[in-house]
């Protein structure tokens, strides 16, 4: 297999080797229906009972306020989908996103504004920020429900959730928060923070694919999205995917260990890697800088270069980074970087790099040596560029 350097993390992370051990006998002998009364069905119930608790731990939660979905856009989905539909036609109609959220918040709101809803988009500061105040500004009486990440996917940026779920509720609205970017990289405790619903996918801290968690809290009115059994308290009906549920256990029991080192090693990591940029390669700049981060995530911008060609360049060489996020890779380019005010040219000259738990110091440094030949190369080249 072509070996790569892997630094494209927060697009998704490779599976704990200890996460697959754990999720093994769920795919193999212990295959059983949680809701079959044998003892096959018994040891999934109790894997699942045993999942919920850990993950509950994880975030400062109870047991029950768990629902295990299929990763991070159904938990987004089911937040702003179930807290709109148990809310009905009563008197709060407004809802309230910044622009830099994942399309997973801002197509839903789309959706539901074009059914009647009122939406208003906050927009970020030039570093990324969400702030209390432009909050404040638009909150109304009859806000139902604010969704701002915890952190940013592309810039690392962290928002000042504790605060804004206050601002929030001083106006009797729920608070939801995409903490998908955030959890396995800085501590989430869902009461610390004071929100009412939190989204997580295990993909992006060692776990599987299509599994995450929704926390709601109690009391919260959520409806369903899906209509079927009464699996997850009937709030996501279907067979549920014990393996998943068993490594996103796992994975999160990992992180739980090792949070405070790793964060320490990558934060380091992406000190030097940032501080070597800036001083080695002209026209280079960090968005998002100057403002507290996940410890893994840089986003870099470089003058008169197309950052597709860059990620292109550096692929050829070994190394795998992106321009952002996946779903933002057609030719308008980042809607993160233009919220946060950047001009065309600006977002398509950034790539993001985003470090893990199995980077490599020399790795970093053999990186920072290839990006400066390939932004020379693709600056060289630029008249040959396609718009
Ligand atoms: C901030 C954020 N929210 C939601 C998602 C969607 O998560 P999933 O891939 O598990 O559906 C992602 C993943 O790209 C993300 O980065």
């Amino acid at each position: 297999m072509d070996r790569i350097v892997y630094l494209d993390y927060n697009a998704t992370t490779p599976l704990a080797p200890e996460v697959l051990e754990a999720m093994l006998p769920y795919l193999r002998e212990d295959f059983g229906n949680p809701s079959s009364i044998h003892r096959l069905g018994r040891r999934a119930h109790e894997a699942l009972a045993r999942s919920r608790e850990v993950v509950a731990d994880f975030l400062g939660a109870s047991p029950e306020e768990i629902i295990f979905t299929a990763g991070g856009t159904e938990a987004d989905n089911l937040a702003i989908l179930g807290t709109t539909s148990a809310a009905g036609e009563g008197e709060r109609r407004h809802l309230i996103a910044s622009n830099i959220e994942h399309h997973a918040v801002l197509a839903v709101l789309r959706h539901l504004e074009s059914r009647g809803w009122g939406v208003t988009i906050v927009a970020a500061d030039e570093r990324g920020r969400v702030t209390p105040e432009r909050l404040a500004a638009a909150l109304r009486p009859d806000t139902l429900l604010v969704s701002i990440m915890a952190a940013n996917n592309e810039t690392g940026v962290l928002q000042p959730i504790s605060e804004l779920a206050n601002a929030a509720s001083e106006v009797g609205a729920l608070f939801h928060t995409d903490a998908v970017q955030a959890c396995g990289k800085i501590p989430v405790d869902v009461r610390a923070l004071g929100v009412d619903l939190l989204s997580l996918s295990a993909h992006k801290f060692y776990g599987p694919n299509g599994v995450g968690a929704l926390y709601v809290k109690t009391g919260v009115p959520c409806n369903a999205m899906f209509l079927g059994g009464g699996q997850e308290r009937a709030l996501r009906p279907g067979t549920e995917n014990v393996a998943g549920v068993v490594g996103l256990a796992e994975a999160c029991r990992q992180v739980q260990a090792s949070l405070d080192t790793e964060a320490r090693k990558l934060a380091r990591l992406r000190d030097e890697l940032e501080a070597e940029v800036l001083e080695r390669i002209r026209g280079s700049h960090v968005n998002g800088r100057g403002v507290e981060r996940t410890p893994n995530t840089v986003n870099l911008r470089f003058e008169g270069i197309d950052g597709r060609k860059l990620v292109n360049a550096l692929d050829a060489a070994g190394f795998g980074v992106s321009t952002g996020a996946a779903c933002d890779a057609g030719a308008t380019g980042s809607h993160v970087l233009v919220g946060m005010g950047l001009d065309r040219e600006a977002v398509q000259g950034s790539i993001r790099v985003s470090l893990g738990r199995y980077t490599k110091e020399e790795e970093v440094r053999t990186f920072t040596r290839a990006l400066e030949s390939a932004v020379e190369t693709v600056r060289a080249n630029r008249d040959f560029v396609e718009a």
